[in-house]
């Protein structure tokens, strides 16, 4: 038996919702490339294609709006326990924390059909950004914004985070880079939705563990450290010896670069890129666009490595306003669509998830007594 550090390259089941090849940097979701969907489809749209495995009809589209709209709010007890949160606490925390807690007011929760785990999954669907905001509001001494029937997802993201209408470009901007989040196969959150929903658990144990994998700075919470490096190099003539400075640690990491699967460029890079770029000069920010592509530059000369999807995000979602420690909860309100899509075609044909360990332990040892070790 020989293990495979990271398990890179293992293929630890089938799946039918999202596919990547990381020698050619590209990306589908249910056979479409990731490029016409950001393109042309809504966050919703792509909700329903990664739920049913194909896009959805115009009454299905507007069926899943309603359900959506009808329930962003989240229950009164949640947002009392919300009340009592430190305000210093992470936010990736209490999105961890009113997830799991969400469970146990929701009628369904312990009902496994595939009916209930898709009203489950539409649920937490609508109401992470609703917690995402109101986390944001109550550290800051203020009200939560209640969320509007009449928004789509991104569209209330952005109401609830500021109480202003948010404007088409803004909206659009949020709601493409949800759809850019959405899956990614396999990646650490997503199989550890896989793990936990394989015992038979539930859909809150799942989505809570999925959201704790994602916290990390090695998987979703790299979009953060982006925003706080970008910040750090403050200038253009700043990136060589900033990046150098990394490099030269070791295991020194710049963030947002790299990834366990592709070996080129991150196609969601491309389309996060075209927006940073627009939007960063639109703002008056154009520097944090020229410090990337310097940042980018470099790696790639002295590294050969890419960019990833955390790295031109982080400009996109600074220059919409988001606080920067909001960053990876809001990747989170985009992947609990792929997380809900995974937990449902694994538990479609489940078998309990258990791999083995390569022991390289001592062995032919002996019970030696307390009083003669
Ligand atoms: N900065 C500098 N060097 C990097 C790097 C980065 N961001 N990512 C990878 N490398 C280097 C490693 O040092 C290693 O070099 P070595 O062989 O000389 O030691 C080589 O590239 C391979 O890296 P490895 O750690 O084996 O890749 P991995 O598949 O295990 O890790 C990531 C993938 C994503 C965890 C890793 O690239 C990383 O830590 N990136 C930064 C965090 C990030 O942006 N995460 C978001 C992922 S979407």
């Amino acid at each position: 038996m020989s293990s495979s550090a990271g398990l890179r390259d293992v293929i630890a089941g089938t799946t039918s919702i999202c596919t990547l090849d990381g020698l050619k940097g590209e990306l589908f979701y249910g056979g479409i490339p990731i490029q016409e969907l950001a393109e042309n489809a809504t966050f919703e749209e792509v909700a329903y294609l990664l739920w049913y495995g194909r896009l959805p009809k115009r009454d299905e589209l507007n069926a899943l709006q309603a359900e959506l709209r009808s329930c962003a709010v989240i229950p009164e007890a949640v947002l009392s326990m919300m009340r009592s949160f430190p305000a210093s606490a992470k936010p990736m925390d209490a999105l961890r924390t009113v997830v799991s807690a969400l469970g146990m007011w929701d009628p369904d929760a312990d009902d496994n059909s595939a009916e209930a785990n898709r009203r489950k999954a539409v649920r937490l669907t609508a109401q992470i950004p609703t917690i995402i905001t109101a986390f944001n509001h109550l550290r800051n001494g203020r009200e939560p914004i209640a969320p509007r029937a009449d928004l789509s997802v991104a569209g209330n993201f952005l109401f609830t985070l500021t109480g202003q209408e948010p404007s088409n470009v803004a909206t659009r901007t949020m709601d493409v880079a949800l759809i850019l989040h959405a899956d990614h196969e396999f990646n650490a959150s997503t199989f550890s939705a896989r793990v936990t929903i394989a015992t038979l658990s539930d859909m809150y144990s799942a989505i809570t563990s999925a959201i704790g994998t994602l916290s990390g700075p090695l998987h979703g919470g790299a979009n953060e450290a982006v925003f706080r490096m970008l910040e750090e190099v403050g200038t253009v003539d700043n990136v060589e010896p900033y990046v150098h400075g990394i490099l030269g640690q070791k295991g020194g990491r710049v963030m947002g670069f790299g990834h366990a699967v592709y070996k080129t460029k991150d196609p969601r890079a491309f389309e996060l890129q075209k927006m940073a770029k627009a939007l960063a000069e639109e703002s008056g920010n154009p520097h944090l666009y020229q410090i990337s592509t310097k940042i980018e530059e470099l790696m790639l000369r002295e590294k050969n490595i890419n960019p990833n999807v955390d790295f031109y995000s982080a400009t996109v979602y600074h220059v919409l306003g988001i606080p920067t420690d909001l960053f990876t909860p809001v990747f989170a309100a985009s992947r609990v669509t792929g997380w809900t899509a995974h937990v449902m075609e694994q538990l479609a044909n489940n078998r309990i998830i258990r791999p083995r360990g390569e022991y390289v332990g001592p062995v032919d040892q002996h019970y030696v007594p307390i009083d003669e070790r």
